[in-house]
């Protein structure tokens, strides 16, 4: 007969009567499973403060996770899942998910993890591990908001994402008093320092905010990659070229336009674009697409021979209602899928922001986010390090890191 031992480490974090609930639910499950039928599971429910202690304990990860699992395994005790109650509740508002379901979810990934998965080991673990952990959760799950937790889980990535950060608004600021300072050079630096994957600096053709000598320095001090946004002209390539970033992210200009406003076109412009991205290539510089989010974009991207795209979210993030952010979630989401399934890497960006990066960063298929202005803006308070800290933070929780 299974065997189920709950703790609650501080007695306010759950409420009897649904504790009494998980229990039954919990008992059911292991029961039905044989490597749990003989032997016991420890449940342990505690605060973020002391998942923050054993995290780091026992795994040498110095924050606050959602759920940890420890195989113990002797004859009759199999091993101990330890939640944190407050991290399921915080995560469960975050992603609009029913907490009730959602700590259930929590549970089974704990459990699933004692029957000897890793998401973090094998590049098909992540998938093998969410298959059985889905097949567990529907036999246990509550009524009530059951098929979003589903589909969360189904979009979630264990594949930690890349966070690559745009340094043009740091010039911005230079450029508002052709001053000096401050200088982007050190911003890239410093982004390298909170955690940044990578650099980003867009050459506009008016040089509003970045220069030739910016780009050059940081191409010189980072020890990540740069990628350098540009629209398609002889110059910028031959500037490409000298200069050699890491990736070229190709993108529209218009001249007056505050910011890029949509994606790059390619309806018309195979044969060009075509040449250019094989002329960056031949130099050794990867090619990016900046693209609406449209099937059709990812299918033509992949006809000129791209490596990577980069999907526009300006729009999801400007959306003024929720149906119109969904719409245009599914929208990212889909185009996502199809240019995954194209066989090219998918980056996403523009927009971004502290508010509204859940729901993007738990698309499995994007593995990387270029975001410049919501961290520059949030640096001027809380520093830069702190900033892009606090974005990569936020990219990792979304994909249950
Ligand atoms: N991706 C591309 C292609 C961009 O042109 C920009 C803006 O330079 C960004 C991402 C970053 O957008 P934001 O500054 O809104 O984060």
């Amino acid at each position: 007969m299974a065997n189920l031992e709950v703790t609650l480490l501080q007695e306010e974090l759950i409420e009897p009567s649904f504790l009494n609930k998980l229990r039954i639910r919990i008992k059911k499950l292991l029961s039905s499973h044989v490597a749990f039928k003989t032997r016991t599971v420890s449940l342990v429910f505690c605060d973020d403060a002391t998942i923050r202690e054993l995290n780091a304990k026992y795994l040498g990860r110095n924050w606050p996770t959602n759920v940890l699992s420890f195989l113990i395994e002797d004859k009759s005790f199999l091993g101990e899942i330890i939640i944190s109650v407050s991290r399921a509740r915080e995560e469960s508002e975050f992603y609009g998910l029913n907490f009730e379901n959602y700590l259930l979810a929590l549970i089974v990934h704990g459990l699933v993890h004692l029957l000897g998965h890793d998401h973090e080991k094998g590049w098909y673990a992540p998938w093998l591990m969410l298959k059985t952990e889905l097949k567990f959760f529907e036999k246990v799950a509550f009524r009530q908001g059951k098929e979003a937790v589903i589909k969360f889980l189904r979009r979630r990535e264990y594949m930690p994402a890349k966070l690559a950060v745009n340094v043009d608004h740091v010039a911005t600021v230079r450029e508002a008093r052709k001053a000096p300072y401050p200088d982007p050079v050190a911003a890239a630096v410093m982004v390298e320092l909170g955690g940044a994957d990578g650099v980003v600096v867009h050459l506009r053709l008016d040089r509003r905010h970045i220069k030739e000598r910016d780009v050059r320095l940081i191409k010189e001090v980072i020890k990540t990659k740069l990628i350098l946004e540009m629209a398609i002209s002889e110059e910028f390539v031959d500037f490409a070229k000298e200069i050699k970033p890491y990736q070229v992210t190709l993108v529209p200009e218009r001249p007056e336009e505050v910011t890029t406003e949509g994606g790059l076109e390619l309806r018309g412009r195979v044969k060009e674009i075509k040449k250019v991205v094989k002329e960056l290539n031949a130099a050794g510089i990867k090619v990016s697409l900046f693209l609406n989010p449209e099937e059709k974009a990812m299918e033509l991207a992949r006809k000129v021979g791209a490596q990577i795209v980069e999907i526009h979210t300006g729009i999801y993030a400007e959306a003024e209602t929720e149906e119109e952010r969904v719409k245009e979630l599914e929208k990212v989401e889909l185009a996502a899928r199809v240019a995954k399934d194209l066989g090219l890497i998918v980056h996403a960006g523009h927009g971004l922001s502290y508010e509204n990066i859940g729901p993007i960063a738990a698309i499995p298929e994007i593995e990387e986010f270029s975001i410049g202005h919501s961290i520059i803006s949030r640096a001027i308070f809380v520093g830069l390090k702190d900033a892009v800290r606090e974005m990569k933070e936020l990219i990792l929780r979304a994909r249950g890191g």
